[in-house]
């Protein structure tokens, strides 16, 4: 696959060399992100963000990683503030700040949104999040986490089985990791949620049809059993007609220390996208994890960053030039 000038809207586009390559080029950030070297591969050029539903560490890792290839970045947090909510049409809005920027990243509310967007963009757009369509670049980190983790556990990342757990109906993360995982052979699924929250069967098609294997349950310990990767997820209450529809599913399933010594291996890797819901009623991944050293969501937020700096190079077409354009840190750092 070609990047160069590509918008990254959803995993399928992708085959699995251009997912390998992704990673690949992430792998070559970890200088930056550890501050060992700095670059100025982007300087003079701008990021538009434009993030019009909730979202902390998205937002700022896409930032950070521009950032950190030296770029400039403009924000527009929140619809309200926005010409979109005076009537204007996305493609309208795309043409404005395409016109202003190198890329922009989007994040909306509605499915598909990015991609109606992305029609009317001159520059590349990448998709922080559609509704509860998808979120590739989740994806892309999520994986490029599981395959490092993996390699640290010295186990080989061939037959992978992975618990997808929570709300798999609405949650787009979960969406864009199954279609990406699904383009590695022999993988081994189980899709852990209540019945009301289960993957959409496209989903599940998009899986089976590739040659792996799933298993659908809404138990959560015969779930968790014998598997490779559990990941953990929020249930996606904003999506829901009603606060009191959501509060019937938080809650019900959840990851502690005592429940992952019962069920799971030794060395299963623990993910989540975070943010998880710590509230009392919902804490679907307890804080009594921090100190497991398979809890895995920390790593993900800072392999975030690679991943997006990757992209960035890649749809700019300049990730041969990393070398011409970097420079030694001047100032203290013990980050590694
Ligand atoms: C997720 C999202 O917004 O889809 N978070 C993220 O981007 N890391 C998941 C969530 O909000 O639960």
């Amino acid at each position: 696959m070609e990047f160069q000038g590509q918008h990254i809207l959803s995993i399928d586009q992708f085959d699995r060399e251009a997912v390998e390559n992704i990673l690949r080029v992430a792998e070559q950030m970890a200088p930056y992100t550890s501050r060992q070297k700095r670059s100025t591969l982007l300087e003079g050029a701008t990021l538009a963000s434009l993030f019009f539903e909730p979202s902390t560490r998205t937002r700022i890792s896409f930032a950070s990683a521009f950032n950190l290839l030296g770029g400039k970045v403009m924000e527009t947090v929140g619809i309200d503030i926005s010409s979109l909510s005076k009537g204007e049409s996305l493609f309208d809005t795309a043409q404005v700040v395409s016109g202003y920027a190198d890329a922009v990243v989007m994040r909306h509310s509605e499915a598909f949104s990015v991609a109606e967007f992305a029609a009317g963009s001159r520059v590349p757009v990448l998709n922080g999040g559609d509704g509860a369509n998808e979120h590739p670049t989740q994806a892309l980190l999520d994986s490029y986490t599981i395959f490092s983790e993996l390699k640290r556990l010295g186990k080989p990342a061939s037959k992978l089985r992975v618990a997808l757990v929570g709300d798999l109906k609405n949650g787009r993360t979960v969406h864009s990791l199954s279609r990406l995982l699904s383009l590695f052979p022999k993988m081994e699924f189980t899709f852990v949620a209540p019945n009301a929250l289960t993957m959409p069967e496209k989903i599940m098609a998009i899986c089976e049809n590739a040659g792996h294997r799933i298993s659908i349950t809404q138990d959560f310990s015969s779930g968790l059993q014998n598997q490779d990767v559990v990941y953990m997820t929020r249930v996606q209450e904003e999506r829901f007609d009603t606060q009191e529809e959501a509060n019937l599913y938080r809650g019900k399933y959840r990851l502690t220390q005592p429940i992952y010594d019962q069920y799971c291996n030794p060395d299963t890797i623990i993910m989540h996208p975070l943010p998880r819901d710590s509230r009392p009623e919902a804490n679907e991944l307890s804080d009594d994890l921090n100190r497991n050293p398979n809890l895995a969501i920390f790593r993900q937020s800072d392999n975030g960053v690679k991943i997006r700096m990757a992209l960035f190079a890649l749809v700019l077409g300049v990730e041969n030039k990393l070398a011409q354009y970097e420079a030694p840190v001047t100032w203290y750092s013990n980050k590694s």
